[in-house]
């Protein structure tokens, strides 16, 4: 399967909405968010640290390690392109009573509005594939997180095999068709282990690690 490239940010505020309610009300998606971030946790983020959430849209993820963490004076700053995504993330963070442990920043993720060595821990979920230079901003989160930091970048898979394709094709029928559009979009349009090895080989990355399941991926370094 060929490679389709998606747009890069999600602009207008009715498509944010629709992804907002979409994602917010999916109990899968939700328990999707809820174990993405227990794996951010054993990364292990230090007392009193900051994480960056790159392409956190309306900051679902970027909440759910914000309750992990809140008790432990950690910060957690969500950053993306799209001003109408960061309205609803905030509105999103309010409803949760989050506001004390999240910022939002509208920024780009090709020259982040953040100093070297900023973060102890980068995140990013469902992003990668609207990048079209992942090797430009794997080397802006090579630079943003401390050299003994840690990053967890996941995004789907792109799918090669028929099993995982027939699964895909079994969820797209449970999404209402408006959505099922962009659930095979950010499939036809992510990486394969072995795309993402060389696109990560390039970066300034350093100490990381690919880990490919069944229709997800992500680089990683513990
Ligand atoms: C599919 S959404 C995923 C949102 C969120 N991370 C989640 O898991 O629900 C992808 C997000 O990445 C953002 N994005 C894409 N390219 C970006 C860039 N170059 N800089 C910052 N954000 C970007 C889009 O605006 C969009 O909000």
């Amino acid at each position: 399967m060929k490679r389709i490239p998606e747009s890069e940010a999600i602009s207008e505020m009715a498509d944010a909405r629709r992804f907002n309610e979409f994602m917010g009300n999916n109990r899968f998606r939700q328990q999707e968010y809820r174990e993405l971030a227990q794996r951010i946790m054993e990364l292990g983020i230090p007392a009193g640290g900051k994480v960056l959430d790159v392409g956190t849209g309306t900051g679902f993820v970027a909440m759910e390690v914000a309750k992990l963490v809140r008790e432990r004076d950690i910060r957690v700053v969500g950053l993306d392109l799209s001003p109408a995504m960061l309205t609803l993330a905030a509105e999103n963070a309010q409803r949760a009573g989050l506001n004390d442990t999240l910022t939002w920043r509208e920024g780009n993720a090709y020259a982040m509005p953040f100093a070297d060595g900023e973060f102890d821990c980068v995140i990013s979920n469902d992003s990668l594939h609207h990048w079209e230079d992942p090797v430009a901003i794997f080397n802006e989160i090579a630079r943003v997180v401390k050299p003994e930091g840690r990053y967890l970048i996941h995004d789907s898979r792109r799918l090669e095999t028929w099993w995982p394709k027939l699964f895909a094709w079994g969820i797209g029928l449970m999404i209402p068709p408006d959505f099922r559009v962009h659930y095979w979009g950010s499939i036809h349009s992510s990486y394969t282990p072995d795309e993402l090895h060389t696109l990560v080989a390039r970066s300034q990355l350093a100490g990381w690690k690919i880990e490919a399941g069944f229709m997800e991926l992500a680089v990683v370094k513990k």
